[in-house]
């Protein structure tokens, strides 16, 4: 009989720990572990999204160019950037000429969009390995804040959508994602309503939400308000020193150096700034 119990609890921890890390991807696990994940998906991750992926200038770079008109430089985060491809579908665009700041939890996902990235508009994307909420920029330190086929890997949608109000400028544009019904996933999915109120009790208006793929719908909102363009041309002028909160830094070898404090957050060979 005990070999029967002991079956029964390997079926059950085995169904308990595939929900947690395929359903979920490793959300109720914490960072480090979603960080490994996705750093052993990383390799695999775009042959799933081809389809999808080829519709990224149509469906993602022309709306948020258009979103972003009258702003000539502007500065972007590319919130979970996974391979890159907001910041290569923005960046494969000539009349692009801003700047992008592509932050992920995944070192591994990050390599594989320096890689996708390398020739490409040469420094005008920076990579951040940054493993949890709060971001380290100041309030109102960019023009665009994009999260793609991310929020729902949060245990709660509150903390990260109240800190892309808090980075973007008022009149900034979100560019998000929402789940679908048809996705299957219900656990995870917010009705339309439900999604569009959340984004109003942070702040934003103008709300569009639009059919994009089998699994997402695009989302794209306004900050409330108005303000002059942000102007960062770099990392280096946004970055929170994680030590002594200034933004004052000078490239070392192989590094980023505080000069306020003196602490060094160490860059990849593939440029990767590990925050
Ligand atoms: C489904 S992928 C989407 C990647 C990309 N935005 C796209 O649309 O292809 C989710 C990404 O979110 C990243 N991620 C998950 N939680 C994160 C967090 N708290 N901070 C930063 N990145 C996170 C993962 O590492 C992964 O690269
Ligand atoms: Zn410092």
């Amino acid at each position: 009989m005990n070999w029967v119990i002991g079956i029964a609890l390997l079926a059950i921890v085995g169904y308990l720990l595939d929900r947690e890390i395929y359903f979920y991807e490793g959300v109720h696990l914490g960072p480090r572990v979603q960080a490994w994940l996705y750093d052993r998906w990383a390799r695999k991750y775009d042959e799933g999204k081809r389809e999808s992926q080829q519709r990224d200038d149509e469906m993602l770079a022309q709306p948020l160019l258009d979103a972003l008109r009258g702003v000539p430089t502007p500065f972007v985060l590319d919130f979970a950037t996974g391979t890159g491809r907001l910041s290569y579908a923005l960046t494969s665009r000539p009349e692009f000429n801003g700047h992008i700041v592509a932050l992920d939890l995944s070192q591994g996902m990050l390599e594989q969009a320096a890689a996708k990235l390398a020739g490409l508009a040469e420094g005008c994307v920076e990579f951040l390995r940054r493993q949890s909420l709060p971001l380290p920029f100041p309030d109102a330190s960019f023009d665009a804040v994009c999260a793609l086929e991310v929020l729902e890997l949060f245990p709660s949608m509150e903390e990260p959508l109240a800190e892309f109000a808090r980075v973007l400028r008022p009149g900034g544009i979100l560019l998000t994602s929402r789940g679908t019904e048809e996705s299957g996933r219900r656990a995870k999915v917010k009705s339309e309503a439900v999604f569009r109120s959340l984004l109003e009790a942070k702040g934003f208006e103008n709300v569009q939400i639009a059919k994009w793929w089998k699994l997402f719908d695009r989302v794209l909102a306004v900050k409330a308000g108005r303000s002059e363009p942000v102007k960062h041309r770099s990392l280096a002028e946004a970055l929170k020193c994680p030590a002594c909160r200034e933004i004052r830094w000078e490239a070392a070898p192989g590094a980023l150096r505080c000069e306020g404090c003196g602490k060094s957050l160490p860059v990849t060979e593939q440029g990767i700034v590990l925050g």
